[in-house]
């Protein structure tokens, strides 16, 4: 080995300085830089060294790896990853602690070793028996999973090796703890994280094993380390829920063998994560009747249709800058549709405390909750509740109008079959040509300015909705 040579690595964004700073220059964040160790290893004349040939072949010919998938039967989970695991790939779990990761992991675990697929978990953060009393609390500890409690890399390698028999599924939790002996930087470095899951997925892939690693999140929810290992693996997952709430959602945000915004939703029970098989009904189940201020957005996850209920409360302020708190949707989203209320409709809003809350602790980001937020906000500040049984989508322009979203059809199927009897929607690309969805199960009211939403109330002064 070279000589060792120190450099300043940034924790953030993993750009490599000469100099200690205070702010990371690529990054701009403060305080991320730290020293590290960086291995002198490159060989002599590698510059000039003459390479190997590598024999290139054509993209048409059949794919050699067709190996079928690994289907846990979790349903919620296999649908995030596109269909089951893939031989092979590498998986990036993240998500805040306490989640759920390695409980969820572990149940991955287990019922894919009781379908003959060899399964090792390593854990660098529990001790051999906490996870085993993890398991039996879940009721899976006869399940013939190997599991060692271990950080160092290359002793998990080579023993995932010495077991004879080849690993299809490698568990490693969490990658912040690993680290690779011949670096002399602290585990959980940018350094060790990059290293030890560049060698885990390099050793993963040569011999058709999938690995799942588990990440940390920063305070700010993203995964803790260098960018770089989001970029490494094949599939990044975030394990997300609010604490104080039981449900939990596996969101998928990068995924090389299948589509990415799927969405899985497991309730944390007293047995471990239980999958939620219909999500609306249990988003819906304790909403009030006849409350102003609240919505039920039709929104799509994926290809999953999912009915929230927005709920807004709007009240007098007393402070010069009016408080806004929302939970579960954009903050900055909140600021437009308030500023469209009050410029294109004229509603006195902006001077109030909006409190906005997607119910469930489930978070929304698409922009087809516009008109939920609108009607619930509107519906909130006179006091009046929206007609009962009617859901809400669209998006909301800067100009008041309504614009289309995705696979509204979709969306209404699952209202209806939640028993929801109207919907309020953009208008289609027919203008004013009646709408039917399954019959006459659901009246839809096609609407192309937010203005539009006073005629819920019964307020003459606006144009009249479509109605079928
Ligand atoms: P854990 O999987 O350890 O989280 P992470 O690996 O993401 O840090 O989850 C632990 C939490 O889950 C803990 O707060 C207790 C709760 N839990 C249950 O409610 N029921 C269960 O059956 C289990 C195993 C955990
Ligand atoms: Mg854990």
């Amino acid at each position: 080995m070279g000589k060792a040579k120190k450099s300043y690595v940034c924790q953030s964004c993993g750009a490599i300085s000469s100099r200690w700073a205070g702010k990371c220059e690529s990054c701009e964040k403060w305080n991320t830089i730290a020293e590290e160790v960086v291995e002198a290893s490159v060989p002599k004349g590698l510059g000039t060294a003459k390479g190997r040939k590598i024999d290139f072949v054509s993209l048409s010919d059949p794919a050699q790896s067709d190996y079928p998938r690994h289907v846990a039967g979790i349903e919620e989970f296999d649908r995030v990853v596109g269909g089951g695991l893939v031989p092979g790939s590498a998986v990036l779990i993240g998500g805040d602690p306490g989640i759920g990761k390695s409980t969820l992991l572990l149940q991955l675990v287990c019922t894919l070793s009781k379908k003959n697929v060899r399964c090792v978990y390593v854990s660098g953060e529990e001790a051999v028996d906490q996870v085993r009393m993890r398991a039996q609390r879940l009721g899976l500890s006869d399940a013939p999973v190997d599991l060692a409690s271990a950080t160092n890399v290359r002793d998990i390698l080579a023993s995932v090796e010495g077991t004879g028999k080849p690993v299809d599924l490698l568990i490693i939790d969490s990658i912040q703890t690993m680290y690779i002996d011949n670096i002399d930087s602290a585990p959980g470095t940018v350094t060790q994280v990059r290293t030890s899951a560049q060698e885990i997925i390099r050793h993963a892939k040569a011999r058709g094993m999938a690995v799942m690693f588990v990440g940390h999140v920063t305070k700010d929810g993203q995964i803790a380390g260098p960018r770089v290992l989001e970029h490494m693996v094949d599939t990044v997952l975030y394990f997300e829920g609010d604490r104080s709430h039981q449900f939990r959602i596996l969101r998928g945000v990068k995924n090389r063998f299948g589509p990415t915004d799927e969405i899985g939703v497991f309730e944390m029970a007293g047995a471990g994560l239980q999958e939620v098989e219909n999500p609306s009904e249990i988003f819906l189940s304790q909403r009030g009747e006849n409350v102003s201020g609240s919505a039920v957005l039709a929104a799509l996850e994926g290809s999953r249709p999912m009915l929230v209920e927005v709920q807004a409360l709007v009240a007098p302020s007393s402070l010069a800058s009016p408080r806004r708190s929302v939970i579960g949707w954009d903050p900055n989203r909140l600021a437009m549709i308030v500023a469209v209320l009050e410029t294109r409709c004229g509603l006195q809003i902006g001077g109030c405390d909006i409190f906005l809350n997607i119910a469930g602790g489930i978070r929304i980001n698409e922009p087809a909750a516009d008109l939920a937020v609108a009607a619930a906000l509107v519906s909130a500040l006179q006091n009046n509740p929206l007609p009962p049984e009617t859901v809400f989508f669209g998006e909301v322009g800067l100009a008041g109008e309504i614009r289309q979203v995705a696979q509204p059809d979709l969306r209404l199927k699952e209202a209806s079959k939640l028993g929801f009897r109207e919907a309020v929607v953009p208008k289609g690309k027919k203008n004013g040509q009646p709408k039917r969805v399954r019959g006459d199960t659901i009246r839809v009211s096609e609407i192309d300015h937010v203005q539009m939403l006073g005629d819920l109330f019964g307020d003459n002064n606006v144009p009249r909705a479509i109605a079928v």
